[in-house]
């Protein structure tokens, strides 16, 4: 089932609400059993807290750029600030920022050398940037089907998916929680394969204590807008590999290096620096992320002991090796048997109604035509003959995946930024509309 809504709007929705006096009662017990889509009272009139949060001194720390007149990091201070701050902050050995989540994948996959001919194995249950980058280095991504529990790469299935041709295991920590690293790691030692960790959702989240995107050979983050660390458009690589942080490094800068020279080339490169405007709002950002990190996971863990007692409604399982999740996505899937074979759209319908912003998640990119179109593009065509390709289309088929697509419900982080009555609420708003469900199906 396909979404109209992204994830972007969705965000932006969820931000703003349901315009209402702050003064009226955010929650009533005595609320209406009729359901708010029918015409009845919402279990939530207030909207949850607003994303960005904007703290006192990041006015000051913007004008000090502006005012510095030096506004790009070639000749500033604050992205390099920024980048010893979050290699110090993850316990990585180095980092460089990029223009975004989507510019440090590519520069990684760059540096690892993944060009045509090349497969990557990615998970199909991602934001389409983890696949569009493989498709820029014209290389093919292979989806390695979801475990639908935990709604991450199965990776009990990446073995199988291996061939002569793998030359990097991309896994993503959908919504904030980790992939099973212990699996992965082990698969990639033993067949000799470089990990890169998409690790855009997943700041301050832990694998058996330590830090996403620090297990693989490179780890690459995103500080675009709706993320919980966030400069409008951002990104970073991180590496304890000094030979591959060098290459992201000269590569991101136009392939500079060598010499100690503006025009000194060391390889093929492109331009994916960071501002100094994004690198100040950066470290202010930071200052707040453990703090805000430790309510989004105190609130969800609560909300989890309360969705899960609903027929119906399965949280995201955590892998055990994963020590802390950092809920970029509050997840879970939804079973409308449970709930008088209301179909998901209209529950979704429903919950919003009820004051509980939430979307249904991702499509399945196996069968976006939109790859089909690329791997039947005349330079695909130029590298892989037509016997390949139909073959990936046989390879790539994703039937966990697809019926995740269909199950899967999200909330944003920022509705876990407020006071624990708000998880109160969303949880009664489920245990309403289930309620409600058998009258809302027959209306
Ligand atoms: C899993 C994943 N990978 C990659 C990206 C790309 O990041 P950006 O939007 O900063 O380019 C995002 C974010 O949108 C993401 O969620």
């Amino acid at each position: 089932m396909r979404h109209k809504v992204s994830r972007r709007r969705f965000l932006a929705a969820a931000c703003v609400g349901a315009a209402v006096s702050a003064r009226k009662r955010a929650y009533s017990r005595e609320s209406s059993p009729k359901l708010a889509v029918l015409g009845g009272k919402a279990v939530r009139n207030q909207p949850f807290p607003s994303w960005p949060v904007i703290g006192d001194n990041d006015e000051k720390a913007w004008l000090d750029v502006l005012r510095s007149r030096s506004w790009n990091r070639l000749g500033g201070t604050r992205v390099d600030q920024f980048e010893k701050s979050w290699a110090g902050q993850l316990g990585a050995g180095h980092c460089v920022a990029t223009a975004s989540g989507t510019s440090a994948l590519f520069t990684a996959l760059n540096a690892l050398g993944i060009g045509p001919g090349d497969e990557v194995l990615v998970p199909p249950y991602t934001f389409v940037a983890t696949i569009n980058v493989v498709l820029l280095q014209h290389a093919l991504p292979v989806f390695v089907d979801s475990d639908r529990e935990t709604m991450q790469m199965d990776a009990t299935k990446i073995e199988a998916a291996i061939t002569k041709r793998t030359r990097c295991i991309l896994p993503v920590h959908i919504g904030g929680s980790v992939a099973n690293m212990d699996l992965i790691l082990e698969v990639a030692r033993t067949r000799g394969i470089p990990v890169l960790e998409d690790t855009c959702q997943a700041h301050l989240a832990e694998w058996r204590h330590r830090k996403a995107g620090t297990l693989g050979a490179m780890g690459c983050f995103s500080f675009q807008a709706s993320k919980n660390l966030n400069c409008g458009e951002g990104g970073a690589i991180v590496s304890d590999n000094t030979e591959l942080i060098e290459i992201c490094r000269s590569f991101h800068n136009q392939g500079r290096g060598g010499k100690d020279s503006a025009f000194a080339y060391a390889r093929n490169g492109d331009n994916r620096r960071l501002t100094e405007f994004q690198g100040a709002l950066l470290l202010e950002q930071l200052a707040r992320l453990e703090e805000q990190s430790r309510t989004r996971e105190q609130n969800a863990e609560y909300l989890t002991r309360q969705l899960r007692q609903i027929p119906g409604i399965q949280p995201a399982r955590m892998y055990e090796g994963c020590t802390r999740n950092a809920y970029h996505l509050y997840m879970f899937r939804y079973d409308g048997r449970e709930f008088a074979d209301l179909p998901r759209p209209r529950f979704l319908q429903a919950l919003r109604a009820e004051g509980v912003p939430c979307s249904g998640g991702y499509v399945p990119l196996d069968k976006e035509p939109f790859l089909k179109a690329t791997l039947q593009s005349r330079a695909f065509r130029y590298i892989y003959s037509e016997k390949e390709i139909n073959e990936l289309e046989e390879r790539n088929r994703c039937p966990e995946n697809d019926r995740l697509c269909e199950e899967a419900v999200w909330f944003t982080q920022n509705m876990l930024l407020g006071p624990r009555a708000g998880m109160d609420q969303i949880a009664e708003a489920v245990r309403k509309v289930k309620k409600g469900a058998p009258a809302l199906a027959r209306s």
